[in-house]
């Protein structure tokens, strides 16, 4: 019985194998498209999933593309298995959204040997070489961090004010730029005092943890800068559900600027959020357009970014935006 059970796997195996259609294979149906090979962060957040749809939107196959989205949950190594899979498959451009600064250079060495162009989206990398990448486009994370202390020092200039601070995905330029423009406001302002620091990976369920675990212990604040609408989401129910109020008891700061924070800003719950743009595909598209037509597109491109609070945001703003 055993034998015979033993064989049917065997067999079951075997047909699966000879169905299976190689990488390479799959491919060659693309042959008239461009086929694009896009390892994105993950999912951990709606910047996150308004920046996936807008590259499903623009690299459609009615644009003429074969997108091939890898979702690497945050995991850098997921990433680099991804782009030797998208060499491996012959892609024709490799799109990277990179989880942390460092760690390429192998990876893409491997990527120019094999000749596929890659273009790197939202956060930055720092390679030995810059000819590892054709071209960058993203935000100016730092900047951002500068935007969110200025409207602080704008707001309670030399108060004493107790800051917790929910920090991304650590070694991501999203973190690393507003961690910095906090610390410089910090080295600014003596009477604003640190009273917390940890990440909460850009994840809401983190977000609300690491604020619950600071109401637990008693620790007392009056600012919370979150790295990401979604961890400020995480920290606005932990306050709510500790019977505190957002925007009165406690000072909201916040980055992304997603259509469900700034509903928050009008509410008064978030006080200030600095937008982040994760529109990319369009842009991405123009590179890859540019690429084709033998053109060379600018080396880093910053995108134009906002800033709201109460005071400025308005219907009108929100209902023209695009997430
Ligand atoms: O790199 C952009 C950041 O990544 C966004 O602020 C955050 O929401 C996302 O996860």
């Amino acid at each position: 019985m055993k034998r015979i059970l033993l064989m049917a796997c065997i067999l079951a195996v075997l047909m699966l194998t000879a169905c299976a259609p190689t990488p390479a294979a799959t491919l060659e149906t693309y042959d008239d498209m461009i086929v694009v090979g896009f390892s994105q962060v993950g999912a951990e957040s709606d910047w996150r999933n308004a920046n996936t749809r807008s590259m499903q939107e623009a690299l459609s196959e009615q644009n003429g593309y074969r997108l091939i989205i890898d979702d690497a949950q945050q995991k850098q190594e997921r990433q680099i298995t991804a782009i030797r899979n998208f060499i491996h498959q012959g892609v024709d451009y490799i799109v990277l959204a990179p989880t942390t600064e460092k760690g390429w250079d192998t990876v893409l060495a491997e990527a120019k040997a094999a000749k596929v162009p890659v273009i790197i989206v939202d956060r930055m990398i720092e390679v030995e070489d810059d000819s590892l990448f054709t071209c960058w486009i993203g935000s100016d994370f730092r900047k951002e961090g500068d935007e969110a202390v200025g409207w602080l020092a704008q707001h309670f200039g030399e108060k004493p004010l107790r800051i917790v601070h929910l920090q991304g995905n650590l070694g991501s330029s999203a973190q690393l730029g507003r961690t910095q423009g906090l610390d410089a406001g910090l080295a600014q302002h003596p009477a604003w005092e640190l009273v917390y620091r940890d990440t909460g990976d850009f994840t809401q369920a983190k977000g609300q943890e690491l604020v619950e675990a600071l109401l637990t212990q008693g620790i007392q604040f009056d600012v919370i800068y979150s790295e990401n609408d979604n961890m400020a989401y995480g920290a606005i129910d932990a306050l709510k559900n500790a019977g505190l109020q957002p925007g009165e008891d406690v000072t909201i700061i916040s980055f992304d600027a997603s259509h469900r924070a700034l509903e928050m800003v009008m509410a008064g719950e978030i006080s200030f959020d600095v937008e982040c743009n994760p529109l990319h595909g369009p842009r991405v598209q123009a590179i890859i357009e540019k690429l084709e037509a033998g053109g060379k597109p600018p080396k880093l491109t910053y995108v134009e970014e906002s800033t709201f609070d109460a005071a400025t945001i308005t219907r009108e703003i929100m209902d023209g935006r695009g997430y």
